[in-house]
């Protein structure tokens, strides 16, 4: 069942997104060759308590994992890393791709967003990875407006996607969001234009493209948290929480314009 939202619900929504999106800036402020990812997530989860709200990831426990809940605010997944990717006391190196993911609960509602940053210099196929899934994002996004369906949204990412050659993870997938972080319906990044549940406003989705330079399998070693590529290539991974309205798609993870600058320049140049 897709649970609606009214107006109020996704201005509170737009406060627990507003919220992961002063996060992910401060992170990747911080992120840089000899920072380590212990040390990120220590400052988001300041930031997330020091505003009153909860990590949502921290205690996390679904069925499928065998070692434990989720033990970190970030997910912080590097290189061949797709996503829930573990902070600890590597400190970062040149080259790296990290893929930076939070959500936090604030006065009962979720956001959820993802954002992937390259430390140091990054390559012409690193660059182009990075523009493709944040690219493959936007076209998701784009479609969410009532009357679309769910597969018109899958497919936008997937078009995007193995046009330029790259290939979407196919084992997670987005979700909707609201006074839980994962609610109904599953928002796959491939799929068939005109299937799947149509979108009304009140609507709101967790989109997140998880991009592999190979090929779309993945692993993980003994049903733990870390996902990787089954074949070693890099992966990226952008995420937004962002609600279907009348008047367009809204993204409620979304960054002031100064800070999404900082940011992309970060993404192109470290
Ligand atoms: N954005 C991811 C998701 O929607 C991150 C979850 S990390 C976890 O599932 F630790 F909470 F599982
Ligand atoms: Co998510």
């Amino acid at each position: 069942m897709i649970i609606l939202k009214s107006a109020e619900e996704i201005e509170k929504m737009r406060k627990a997104g507003g919220l992961v999106a002063r996060v992910l800036e401060a992170v990747v402020e911080k992120a840089g060759a000899g920072v380590t990812t212990l040390e990120l997530d220590r400052l988001a989860e300041k930031i997330i308590r020091d505003a009153g709200a909860v990590p949502a990831f921290k205690g996390y426990q679904p069925d499928f994992i065998k070692c434990g809940p989720y033990p970190a605010t970030l997910c912080t997944s590097l290189n061949s890393e797709v996503v829930h990717g573990i902070p600890d006391d590597r400190p970062l190196e040149e080259g790296d791709i990290l893929s930076i993911d939070t959500g936090v609960e604030l006065d009962g509602y979720f956001g959820d967003a993802a954002v992937s940053v390259v430390i140091g210099e990054a390559g012409p196929e690193v660059r182009k990875l990075m523009e493709v899934t944040q690219h493959s994002l936007k076209a998701a996004i784009v479609m969410c407006r009532p009357g679309n369906r769910v597969g018109d949204v899958s497919h936008a990412v997937q078009a995007v996607v193995e046009a330029e050659g790259l290939n979407v993870v196919r084992r997670f997938v987005g979700h909707g969001i609201g006074t839980s972080m994962h609610e109904d319906p599953p928002v796959p990044n491939y799929g068939t234009p005109g299937t799947g549940p149509v979108l009304k406003a009140g609507m709101v989705f967790a989109l997140e493209p998880m991009v592999n330079m190979g090929t779309h399998e993945v692993e993980a070693s003994a049903d733990c948290w870390p996902v990787h590529t089954a074949d070693g290539s890099l992966s990226a991974h952008f995420e937004h929480t962002v609600a279907v309205t009348d008047d367009g798609p809204d993204v409620l993870t979304a960054n002031s314009p100064a800070a999404a600058g900082r940011m992309e320049k970060k993404r192109r140049l470290g």
